[in-house]
């Protein structure tokens, strides 16, 4: 499925709206160029996930980890900072993705070997100065079910978009 945002606000209500489907033990896994928006789109996805909007500051910077405390614990794994997977061996990430929140990683391309199988992929791409497109691809049942649903209820739930492919 391929979104279109026209603004930041709009992505960050995509994200939104994806958050507050996510449930405890889910992982979201964001792709995309240095400032195409994956930090704005997670703002949203906690938002969406319970977490108050006051309390989400922003990417971590100078730890790679942030934990947010809501009815779910939400975490947001910031991987710019990594050089090569192998650094990111230590750092206990599978018990994030194992755990009782909802964890979204930017950067996740970084980490192929260390992501989960199943996972709900979102792939961030410029189309202009303001304007992206948002590719979300979910992997195993629980997140295929997601996208499709998500689809589905797309149209009529506000968000300005065309739904081009379902995956
Ligand atoms: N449609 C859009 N969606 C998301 N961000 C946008 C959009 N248009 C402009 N921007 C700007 O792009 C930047 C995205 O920053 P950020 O989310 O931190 O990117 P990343 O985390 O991918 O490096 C912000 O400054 C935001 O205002
Ligand atoms: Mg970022």
């Amino acid at each position: 499925m391929i979104l279109y945002s026209q603004n930041p606000s709009e992505t960050i209500r995509i994200g939104k709206r994806i958050g507050s489907r996510l449930k405890a033990g889910d992982v979201v896994a964001l792709m995309g160029e240095l400032g195409v928006g994956k930090t704005q789109f997670i703002k949203g996805l906690a938002q969406g996930g319970g977490i108050r909007k006051s309390t989400y500051v922003s990417s971590p910077s100078f730890t790679i980890i942030n934990e947010y405390q809501g009815k779910v614990p939400f975490y947001h794994i910031d991987l710019y900072r990594l050089r090569e997977e192998k650094e990111a061996e230590g750092l206990g990430l599978e018990e994030y993705f194992l755990g009782e929140g909802i964890t979204a990683v930017e950067w996740a391309d970084r980490i192929p070997s260390l992501l989960p199988e199943e996972v709900l992929r979102i792939h961030l791409h410029y189309t202009g100065k303001n304007t992206r497109s948002i590719e979300i691809v979910g992997k195993g049942k629980r997140y295929e079910e997601l996208v499709k649903k998500f689809g589905v209820r797309c149209p009529e739930s506000g968000v300005r978009s065309k739904i081009l492919n379902k995956f």
